[in-house]
């Protein structure tokens, strides 16, 4: 037997008992003639005893960090004792001891606080896993994992498994692509996810399916996105949206409970996605505090009439103005307003800079535009601002969609200033009521904002079908009767992350191939991508719909982080390589040939 316990095991209960024990040395402390070694594994750390005799021995050979020990020895009570350490009050004075295995010197600390950077952390990732950190990390990641499967089974949800290989059919991110030997000339995709083969499994009667799942997806990487990620992915038939949110609002609260330990009683708030637009600026609002926005100007709905009154170019030229009230940050130097102009004058804000009101403790106010308000004019502003004495009111000017998404970034920004985004408070929210379509400029057509087999809203049907999507003037496609088409899509959003979204399905064919066209898909183009689907439909597809949440998003908020590759046991990094084994790498000019296929690298 390698071990009678665990290196978390062991309490002061156990005193004067006989054990063996194995695990990776951790720290190596010699004491005059004695030695302390902590030992550790999976479980804990638990301080190991060397008397004299011992130490002679490891003199010889000495022992060093992340060598892998088998010790036999007796429990005893620790004259010194740790109380940062489940096992800190007891030691095992060792009796004999072997090497199962040397260790080299491992290039960064296996601690919390590691001395290794990112990049060296991935290359040895092994290693950075048997950091606490990590580990708890994916003990969350299983605790989740455990909580959804358990959840979705008393719900009566079955998991059934779907192809990885598939056909690429892109729309959204690009498709990873893999080569086909016995069918040269022809590639499988990887699933973006499995929305096609969920829906054919609600037509072929399993109303209630699930998966945790791989997802690939050839897009731009960032803190919270992988090119490959795991979702859990849910569909149902013979349902509203309302079955749904209230389906998977549940599941989210199980996990809460289940994972946490907290009790979410309250429902989930609920926002249209026009809401969320005007009082955020960001269709995933973190709603864990105010700052809504005040919408001073916005074109063909002038809000704040005095605006116009006064010569402040900044305003007057704008298409749009946006304000916050910052609670606190009245009293903010000329250091500190410039700092935040210099902020959102960064390519990634990309203003061109910010004006800002002070509304003193004192009721007076103090602005950056001063000479062209009067005195009254700052007054009706500060209150159409909702501002309170103390507040500091920021204000960007720009065109419509860049201010808003600026204004919103600012939001989070002075929020994390200030502390008001707390790891440890959690805020779900339900935002609804889509957009069916979006307007892709690059391409002069509509893209489907959701994916193609979301449903318009039953009223919106009409427009839909009644209406010729071919865009005559770019500029102005918000005039196009499908810009207002609603659809029955929702997102459910932690802390103002999105972690999930869904829709209720299209599942009539001809209301399927007017979608595809709506999209500016020929007719042959939606048999050949899409005619499995389409042909399903007419043998009986029952109404369905469903949502899939991001797994390790979830995961990473719950662990209180935004960056999901903590909670991934071996990700990759931000050029989309596991720097571990070196991937992506060549590959043999045999398998090419294999493959028939010939590279034309520049
Ligand atoms: P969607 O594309 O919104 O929907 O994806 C669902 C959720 O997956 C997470 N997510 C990601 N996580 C990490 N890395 C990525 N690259 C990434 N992309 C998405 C997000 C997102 O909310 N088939 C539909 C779902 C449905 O309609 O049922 C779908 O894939 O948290």
């Amino acid at each position: 037997m390698y071990r009678t316990n665990t290196c978390g095991d062991l309490r002061i209960s156990d005193v004067n008992k006989e054990v063996t024990l194995a695990g990776w040395v951790q720290t190596i402390r010699k004491f005059g003639s004695i030695t302390f070694v902590d030992l550790r594994d999976r479980y804990g750390i638990t301080q190991l005893l060397f008397n004299e005799k011992l130490t002679e021995q490891l003199d010889k050979n000495p022992l060093g960090r992340e060598f892998v020990l088998q010790v036999k020895g007796t429990v005893s009570e620790r004259s010194n004792k740790n109380k940062n350490i489940p096992t800190g009050d007891i030691e095992i004075l060792v009796s004999e001891f072997k090497v199962l295995n040397k260790s080299a010197v491992p290039p960064f600390t296996i601690q919390d606080d590691t001395d290794g950077g990112d990049d060296l952390r991935m290359k040895y990732r092994f290693l950075d896993l048997r950091r606490n950190t990590v580990k708890k990390n994916l003990e969350l990641r299983y605790a989740v994992n455990r909580a959804t499967r358990n959840y979705l089974h008393q719900q009566g949800f079955i998991d059934i498994e779907t192809p990885f290989l598939i056909k690429s059919t892109p729309e959204g991110a690009r498709d990873f692509v893999v080569p086909s030997r016995m069918n040269a000339g022809e590639f499988y995709a990887l699933p973006q996810s499995p929305q096609t083969f969920k829906q054919l499994l609600m037509v072929s009667g399993y109303d209630r399916y699930y998966q945790i799942v791989k997802c690939f997806r050839d897009e731009d990487l960032r803190a919270d996105r992988q090119p490959e990620f795991t979702q859990i992915d849910c569909e149902m038939s013979f349902v509203e949206q309302e079955d749904i949110l209230q389906m998977f609002e549940g599941l989210i609260k199980y996990i809460f409970k289940e994972v946490k330990g907290i009790g979410y009683a309250e429902p989930v708030a609920r926002m249209s996605w026009e809401d969320a637009m005007w009082n955020y600026g960001n269709d995933k609002p973190d709603i864990r505090f105010k700052m809504k926005l005040a919408n001073l100007k916005v074109e063909g709905k002038d809000h704040f009439e005095i605006l116009n009154d006064t010569d402040f170019p900044v305003f007057k030229n704008a298409e749009t103005v946006l304000a916050i009230s910052v609670p606190g940050c009245s009293d903010y130097s000329r250091k500190q307003t410039d700092e935040l102009t210099e902020w959102v004058k960064r390519p990634q804000i990309g203003m061109g800079g910010l004006a800002f009101v002070k509304v003193n403790n004192d009721g007076t106010l103090k602005s950056s535009f001063d000479k062209f308000f009067t005195a009254e004019q700052l007054q009706s502003l500060a209150h159409f601002c909702n501002a309170n004495p103390g507040d500091l009111i920021l204000i960007l000017a720009g065109r419509e969609e860049r201010t808003r998404k600026a204004i919103s970034d600012l939001r989070l920004y002075m929020a994390d200033k200030l502390g008001f985004r707390k790891a440890n408070e959690f805020k779900l929210l339900w935002v609804t009521d889509f957009p069916l379509f979006e307007y892709d400029e690059e391409e002069n057509r509509w893209v489907a904002r959701h994916h193609p087999f979301t449903s318009p809203k039953p009223e919106d049907i009409e427009v839909m079908i009644n209406n010729n999507p071919l865009i005559e003037n770019a500029e102005k496609y918000l005039e196009h009767p499908y810009s207002k088409i609603k659809a029955n899509a929702y997102d459910m959003v932690l802390n103002g992350n999105e972690i999930g979204g869904g829709s209720i399905r299209i599942f009539q064919r001809d209301l399927q191939e007017k979608m595809f066209a709506a999209l500016g898909m020929s007719k042959e183009e939606a048999q050949y991508k899409f005619g499995f689907l389409l042909g399903a439909f007419e043998y009986g597809a029952p109404p369905h719909g469903g949502l899939a949440f991001g797994f390790d998003r979830l995961c990473a908020i719950l662990g209180g982080s935004e960056s999901i590759r903590d909670f991934i046991a071996f990700p990759k990094n931000n050029s989309g390589r596991d720097v571990m084994i070196d991937a992506p790498a060549t590959i043999d000019q045999k398998q090419l040939d294999e493959l028939q296929i010939k590279l034309d690298l520049e």
